[in-house]
């Protein structure tokens, strides 16, 4: 089993992947935090309490950073996720959950400590609420089993920024934080659009899913019809798999391809947000990726094996 912390800004393919962790048999899911990003911190909150409530999911949802380290937190994406975040489908007035007590960094704090050597942080978000986490505590960093991060853009095959040439936008939206986060020494590994614009799921797939996944699938359905025609707007005629991928990474790793080595943030500059890795075993001369640890990162991806375990997880679990 894995006890997994998952840390989001729900956010459409949020929602998709947080589904897939509540229907897998081998997660115990057992927090939620949630991040700026996708909508404001009041927003991604409240649409991370509504799954947890209309799924049943009974994990703590804690509201975590409303704001970068740094700077502010500009205006959410509704062209890509609506303004409601969930794609603008009908959302109920007024929610039975509520929020945990705690901030997000805080739960991931206790969580870890409860469960020394056991937790896995899924990090599809922006990553403040990590790299807070580590401020307060740094002493966490040899107790978490594993973080796995979709964020970044590594140029692999060409692959560019999506919110610049050189920035992925979670890690745009808060790229200290991300240069914190791959400075500890913990096992980390990033699936940046390198393999999560690989994988794409069109119209048939998501139909399939409303059709064969019960209200999981027919809720996929609904929200991912506004995803579905941001994607077509840029000339891509079905949905990229971003926030997904993580969780398929940590349920089956053997589904992609790695590259180890440190990892750099830019954190100003015309580059803002751009993530780098100098592959370890490379020869340089002394740079800013010295004494850094290494770190994973996605360098290909099977994406029909990974389409079929999404898929089938969710069916099996309808
Ligand atoms: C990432 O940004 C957000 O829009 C998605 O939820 C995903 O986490 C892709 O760049
Ligand atoms: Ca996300």
């Amino acid at each position: 089993m894995h006890k997994v912390i998952f840390d989001t800004d729900p956010g459409i393919d949020d929602a998709m992947a947080l589904l897939f962790l509540a229907a897998s048999p081998e997660v115990e899911l057992i927090g939620i935090t949630t991040t700026f990003g996708n909508g404001t911190i009041e927003t991604t909150t409240r649409n991370a309490l509504y799954l947890a409530e209309r799924f049943g999911i009974t994990a703590p949802v804690a509201q975590g950073a409303g704001v970068p380290l740094v700077g502010e937190a500009g205006e959410p994406p509704t062209f890509v996720h609506g303004h409601n975040g969930l794609g603008d489908i009908d959302l109920p007035p007024s929610l039975t959950r509520t929020a945990d007590p705690r901030p997000a960094h805080r739960l991931i704090i206790d969580l870890v400590r409860a469960h020394p050597g056991e937790v896995e942080i899924i990090a599809v978000g922006r990553m403040t609420n990590l790299a807070l986490a580590l401020r307060e505590d740094p002493g966490i960093v040899p107790l978490v089993k594993q973080v796995v991060i979709m964020g970044g853009a590594f140029g692999i095959g060409g692959v560019l920024g999506n919110v610049t040439p050189a920035a992925e936008a979670n890690i745009w939206g808060d790229p200290l934080a991300a240069d914190e986060v791959t400075a500890a020494a913990w096992p980390l590994v990033m699936a940046g659009l390198d393999v999560t614009q690989r994988t794409r799921m069109p119209t048939a797939y998501l139909r399939a899913l409303a059709e064969e996944a019960g209200e999981a699938g027919r809720f996929i359905w609904e929200i991912s019809r506004f995803y579905e025609d941001f994607h077509r707007q840029g000339g891509v005629d079905s949905i990229y798999v971003h926030d997904s991928s993580a969780v398929a990474y940590l349920l089956d790793p053997t589904l992609f391809e790695t590259r180890r080595g440190a990892i750099r943030v830019i954190t100003e500059g015309l580059a803002f947000g751009q993530t780098v890795q100098k592959p370890a075993g490379t020869g340089f001369p002394p740079s800013a990726w010295d004494h850094r640890p290494e770190h994973l990162i996605c360098t290909s991806v099977d994406s029909d094996r990974l389409k079929r375990l999404y898929a089938d997880t969710l069916r099996q679990a309808r």
